[in-house]
């Protein structure tokens, strides 16, 4: 994980207050805390990790009852793990105040489909992929789902690890994780 570009985008936003959400074990919260002492940062998963005081809620139940506001909202390779991505965007945006971002750092579905293309075709021996992954969601699909809730995307970054090739005479850079920064009206 390339910590210089996430947080670099963490600093464009100029919050004052964030919400991890799917934080695991809570290294982004922890990192954020570091980075940003004078911020209230805190984390949400659906299973209790025991992280940095992180609390345990489910995005995507109809009974999400968060009551706090943020002006950050992170998901941090969480997106492409939950069951209802769209409910989960429904309760997150009411807890985004207006001209508040949420920031999406993903695997690159482009990256990820040229490893399993190679490794199918016998050139790599790592296997590419995580099982847990519901759907590798890219950014086209994330707009489709977050558009509706007055969010619009501001900045679309490649990073991490690049793949180069050739392909009809064009040289291409494909690097394993994206992110995506989204605005929100207001
Ligand atoms: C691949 S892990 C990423 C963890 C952490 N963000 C990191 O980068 O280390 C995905 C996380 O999303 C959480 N998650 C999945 N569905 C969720 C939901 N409905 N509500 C909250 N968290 C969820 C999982 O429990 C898991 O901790």
């Amino acid at each position: 994980m390339d910590l210089d570009a996430l947080f670099r985008v963490v600093r464009e936003t100029s919050f004052t207050a964030m919400l991890d959400v799917g934080c695991g074990t809570g290294f982004m919260v922890r990192e954020t805390r570091k980075r940003h002492p004078a911020c209230r940062v805190e984390g949400i998963d659906r299973f209790d990790f025991d992280g940095e005081g992180c609390s345990v809620a489910d995005v995507c139940s109809v009974d999400f009852s968060w009551q706090r506001r943020y002006d950050l909202l992170t998901m941090v390779h969480a997106v492409n793990h939950l069951v209802d991505p769209k409910r989960a965007i429904e309760n997150l945006n009411a807890r985004l105040e207006p001209g508040g971002h949420l920031l999406i750092a993903n695997p690159n579905p482009a990256f990820v489909k040229i490893i399993r293309t190679l490794n199918a075709h016998g050139y790599l021996e790592t296997r590419g992929g995580d099982d847990t992954v519901i759907a590798y969601l890219g950014a086209a699909e994330i707009d489709r789902i977050v558009n509706r809730y007055g969010l619009h995307r501001v900045l679309h970054r490649e990073y991490g690890e690049a793949i180069r090739c050739t392909v009809h005479g064009v040289d291409l850079v494909i690097r394993e994780r994206e992110l995506l920064l989204y605005r929100k009206r207001g």
